[in-house]
């Protein structure tokens, strides 16, 4: 057993008090959770405090909170762990007498606070969860029988399906934090759970609903936070990333709210110059410096640029006059990559022990001459090392 300071963010909108912070101490085994720790304050000292818990395993999604300012679980974080962090980097066990620090527990961010640690998950999360259609949409007659789904799409979307709903990657989305109408990280790693299953029978109406949405797949900023914060694996960045190159690679649809050709002008710039040239990427993004559409954007980042030409971040001659060359190792790269006749995709999220030996040799065998998975027979090495498309797609390299 081991004291802790708990430093919880109270908050009761009846009082009419601004939020405020109170600090407990409760004694328990470093090695029980965060929520332990507040369930004793709560049993011992003030029944008050709020909280929402269910599962006290991991499971059920309910205890979502902020340890130490990140996103947690607060039945998944141990007491001597979140101390630890508390102090920050450099200390292990406390000395003798020393003041221990005092765990941080608040509500997640971005979601409105109901009292104490207890956010309104329907107004921000269930909402969102709902905009995204989250249930399978089936073409044609039933089968007589149950749908036969192969096993390498299942494994396609396990990463998506591990998700528990706890609203850790919302807490810490930096999109969100600037347009709360952005649909985020967790109702996005939903969709692809659908766009991947081969059962649903409407992956191009989905897609095109969510690259039209301007608050769609291209409103997310690449920030990783969802990544970082997730307790399940579910790296919702990845699937939103997926849910791009579905839409953009295989299905072609170009949005209005440009993020195709965004992305293109992306991948068309690095071919030109080997590393990305900012000051093109606006203009190719609206199809050259020239074009209509690219006018007036132009017109409306000059305020920008005039602050980067006078904090001298850029120069007139480097923006406009800069050689285009990109090595011939850049080159390489994309012929070797656009070279392919399919695109796979590794789902790291599957781990497993390759038990076929000889399997697992070819494979080496062929990873050495660079020949990639296909080269050793394929379908049961892309379902065992991650997926690939389904055939019903057409997938480009
Ligand atoms: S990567 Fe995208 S979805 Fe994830 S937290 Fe950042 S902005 Fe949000
Ligand atoms: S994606 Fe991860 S962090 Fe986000 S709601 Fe699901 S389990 Fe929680
Ligand atoms: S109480 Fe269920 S996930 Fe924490």
């Amino acid at each position: 057993m081991a004291e802790f300071t708990l430093k919880i963010r109270r908050y009761q909108p009846e009082s009419g008090e601004s939020a405020y912070w109170e600090e407990f101490k409760v004694d328990l085994d470093g090695k029980r959770s965060v929520l332990d720790g507040i369930l004793q304050a709560r049993d011992r000292q003030d029944g008050s405090i709020g909280i929402r818990c269910s599962c006290r395993a991991a499971i059920c999604g309910s205890c979502g909170v902020r340890i130490n300012g990140k996103p947690a679980l607060a039945c998944h974080t141990h007491l001597d762990e979140a101390e630890r962090v508390a102090h920050g980097v450099g200390w292990n066990a406390p000395d003798e007498g020393q003041e221990l620090p005092a765990i941080t527990v608040e509500p997640m961010g971005n979601f409105p606070v109901l009292k104490d640690l207890i956010v309104d998950m329907d107004a921000v999360h269930w909402k969102k969860v709902q905009r995204v259609t989250p249930w399978l949409l089936p073409e044609g007659p039933p089968p007589e029988r149950e749908y036969i789904v192969p096993p390498e799409s299942m494994i396609d979307v396990t990463q998506s399906m591990a998700c528990i709903q706890c609203g850790a990657c919302v807490s810490d989305c930096l999109s969100m934090e600037v347009d709360p109408l952005f649909i985020g990280p967790a109702a996005l790693a939903k969709a692809y759970r659908f766009v991947g299953d081969p059962r649903d029978g409407q992956h191009r109406e989905r897609l095109q609903d969510l690259a039209e949405d301007p608050h769609g797949i291209y409103d997310c900023t690449h920030c990783f936070n969802c990544i970082e914060a997730c307790p399940k694996g579910v790296a919702p960045m990845s699937q939103i990333m997926r849910l791009r190159r579905v839409s953009s690679a295989d299905y072609g649809i170009k949005d209005r709210n440009n993020g195709y050709r965004h992305e293109h002008a992306f991948v068309e710039n690095i071919r030109r110059n080997g590393i990305l040239h900012e000051a093109d990427l606006l203009p190719d993004s609206y199809g050259g410096k020239f074009h209509p559409r690219a006018v007036p954007e132009l017109f409306s980042s000059l305020p920008i640029v005039t602050k980067a030409l006078q904090r001298r971040k850029m120069t007139p001659g480097k923006a406009l006059g800069h050689p285009h060359k990109a090595p011939k190792e850049v080159k390489r790269i994309f012929e070797q990559v656009e070279g392919r006749g399919e695109r796979y995709e590794l789902n790291l999220y599957v781990v497993g022990v390759e038990e076929d030996e000889e399997a697992l040799a070819d494979n080496e065998a062929a990873l050495a001459s660079d020949e990639g998975p296909d080269a050793v027979g394929g379908e049961e090495h892309a379902a065992a090392a991650g997926s690939h498309l389904p055939e019903e797609r057409s997938p480009n390299a």
